[in-house]
């Protein structure tokens, strides 16, 4: 179909949309001379100087805690692993629950497999959110639950007030996944700081694009200290962190090291972008909110709301396709790909990783999650790099609207 249809006219003029969506976000200019540097000295290790003035990762741990506003930030090998420690640190046992939403990527379940638990999904609603009554009922139905490790999928953030709320009248404690969402506030306050456990990933899709790298902060002390140990922080290498409360001493050599410290070249390529969340991510909220209101034209295309007091920094855009079948949506993507523009529909291809169907090392066959499947099967992904103008985005979504219309009108798509 897409063969024989004539080229779509944007402007009065033909126009494809030609630039590759899927390249990372650029690294400053400034990161080449000290990673040179580095590379150099041969000192990539981070505890190879003597302190923490001379480290690479102290001083990115240091602004990093700073940016946020937190007492505490332990950079380690990825986000994975700040999950990983963070949940041993917060003292989770062995086949214990951890209530988890449904919609994420798959290391977030793998991460509490890792720590020896067991995810318990909660559903997530058409906007991408936590469904909190489903979470206030998992809770009800398991008492003894602990811990809830909140994704913020795709940069959506939820009530984090609620969310708060419900943890603290249960005795849960609460870690944030805000791999998605470095950058982003609720009532001003910054993703990742609402939970006793922030975690932060600068794998190259993310805000900060170090390659891989991620970071753990939190204001609690103890968590802090026996994370330290755990990253690998073995001998007297603690003392070579900014923060090194005499705490630590009380854990080394009683917690395991796993060893999943950040480098020094990775924390050299992270370090000059934390100057840069503020004013990427002001582009990108431009970007996503120009995009979204030129979508909503179509009736086809449900762009929900964001939550209330939410300021998201979103590098992609998520909408849910209506009244059309599945046929149809996958002309409609088949069409949009010719046109340069790659969309996936999360449920529509067999081994989408952010599909809880997907994470089969858990017991997915007995999950009952009706409502984050049925937006799953919809739910349309695009991603929005920050090279993106205006321009851009205004032809990105001319093309997205005519394609689906133009779809629509030849009658090849009926409303199911
Ligand atoms: C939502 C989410 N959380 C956590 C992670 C894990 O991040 P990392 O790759 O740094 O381990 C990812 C990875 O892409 C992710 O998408």
């Amino acid at each position: 179909m897409t063969e024989t249809a004539p080229r779509l006219v944007i402007d009065g003029g033909e126009r494809t949309f030609t630039a590759d969506l899927t390249v990372p976000d650029p690294v400053p200019t400034s990161a080449l001379q000290r990673v040179e540097d580095i590379i150099k000295s041969a000192r990539m290790f981070r505890y190879s100087g003597t302190d923490a003035e001379e480290s690479e990762t102290a001083l990115l741990e240091k602004e990093f805690a700073e940016y946020l506003g937190v007492k505490y930030a332990l950079a380690v090998s990825s986000c994975s692993s700040a999950i990983f420690i963070g949940l041993l640190a917060a003292g989770i046992e062995r086949g214990e629950k951890v209530l988890m939403p449904a919609f994420t990527f798959t290391a977030v379940p793998s991460s509490i497999v890792h720590a020896g638990a067991v995810p318990l999904l909660v559903e997530c609603d058409d906007n991408y959110v936590v469904n909190l009554d489903d979470l206030e009922q998992k809770i009800a139905a398991n008492p003894d639950v602990r811990f809830f490790l909140l994704s913020h999928m795709r940069g959506h953030v939820a009530d984090m007030g609620r969310i708060v709320e419900i943890c603290k009248a249960n005795n849960i404690l609460l870690i944030e996944d805000a791999a998605h969402a470095l950058g982003s506030t609720w009532k001003d306050q910054p993703a990742g700081t609402f939970a006793d456990i922030g975690c932060f990933s600068f794998q190259s899709t993310k805000m900060i694009n170090a390659g891989e790298g991620g970071m753990l902060t939190t204001n609690d002390e103890d968590i802090y200290a026996k994370a330290v140990i755990m990253s690998g922080a073995y001998e007297k290498q603690w003392t070579k962190h900014f923060a090194r409360p005499l705490r630590i001493l009380d854990y080394l050599n009683k917690y395991p090291a796993y060893n999943v410290r950040m480098n020094e070249v990775t924390a050299a390529i992270a370090r000059p972008q934390i100057n840069i969340i503020d004013r990427k991510g002001e582009k990108f909220r431009a970007n996503y909110f120009r995009l979204a209101n030129i979508l909503k034209r179509s009736k086809h295309i449900d762009v929900p709301d964001r939550i209330d007091h939410e300021n998201p920094v979103p590098n992609s855009i998520q909408f849910n396709l209506r009244g059309l079948r599945g046929d149809h949506i996958r002309t409609i993507l088949d069409a949009l790909k010719q046109e340069g523009i790659g969309i996936k529909v999360f449920g529509m291809s067999e081994d989408n990783a952010r599909c809880f169907w997907n994470w089969r090392y858990l017991d997915v066959e007995d999950e009952d999650l009706p409502i984050t499947e049925k937006m799953l099967k919809t739910a349309c992904d695009l991603r929005l790099p920050v090279f993106l103008e205006t321009d851009d985005i205004d032809t990105m979504g001319a093309l997205i609207v005519r394609v689906i219309d133009r779809i629509q009108n030849t009658g090849l798509a009926t409303p199911a």
